[in-house]
């Protein structure tokens, strides 16, 4: 197997992350790689907000927390340490599949460099909240968008879970 189909199988979610940032190096080239997404007629829809400030990571992840109906206490991002959230432009059509994308190339991209990653939801409804607005508001954000997802990301405290099996049927061949 090639190191990329490698990468693309053996990317698996974390849930235990260690407090430790996540190296600027590796940082800027996952955000890279998200940056080179394909999107619907190359329009780039989405857009990346990188969250390493530690005040902001955990306002977002309380919000996240309360959206998701979570008692106090509960971190939704598990401690990573880094926040990327992505979000879309509302009036490209292709904007929900195009930011989809992008999450995909972060998590596969960090998993290449050995920073561990997953999905956090919710990030639709954050930024529908006036906590949301106002985060896009500060850092000038004037146009629509809509929240995509989270990508949490740091090192991973001990190992990660073997995949599921896949299932019967996921693919049709047509011959
Ligand atoms: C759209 C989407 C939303 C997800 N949201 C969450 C989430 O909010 N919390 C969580 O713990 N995992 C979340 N995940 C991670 C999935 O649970 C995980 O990808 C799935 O169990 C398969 O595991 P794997 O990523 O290790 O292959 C999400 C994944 C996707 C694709």
């Amino acid at each position: 197997m090639n190191e990329t189909l490698n990468v693309l199988e053996n990317r698996r979610s974390c849930r235990n992350f260690k407090p430790d940032m996540v190296k600027e190096e590796e940082l800027q080239e996952i955000l890279r790689a998200g940056t080179y997404a394909a999107t619907g007629m190359g329009k780039q829809s989405p857009i990346i907000i990188a969250v390493t400030d530690k005040k902001l990571r955990d306002e977002i992840m309380e919000e996240n927390r309360k959206i998701g109906g979570w008692n106090e206490g509960f971190d939704p991002f598990y401690g990573a340490p880094v926040i990327l959230i992505v979000l879309a432009k509302k009036d490209v059509v292709t904007h929900v599949y195009d930011g989809s994308l992008v999450m995909g190339n972060l998590m596969n991209a960090a998993e290449s460099l050995g920073v561990a990653s997953i999905w956090i939801h919710r990030a639709k409804e954050e930024f529908e909240s006036e906590f949301g607005k106002a985060l896009l508001k500060k850092l000038g954000i004037e146009e629509e968008y809509e929240g995509i997802g989270h990508c949490a990301l740091g090192y991973a405290d001990g190992p990660v879970n073997e995949p599921a099996p896949r299932k019967e049927n996921y693919v049709y061949f047509c011959k």
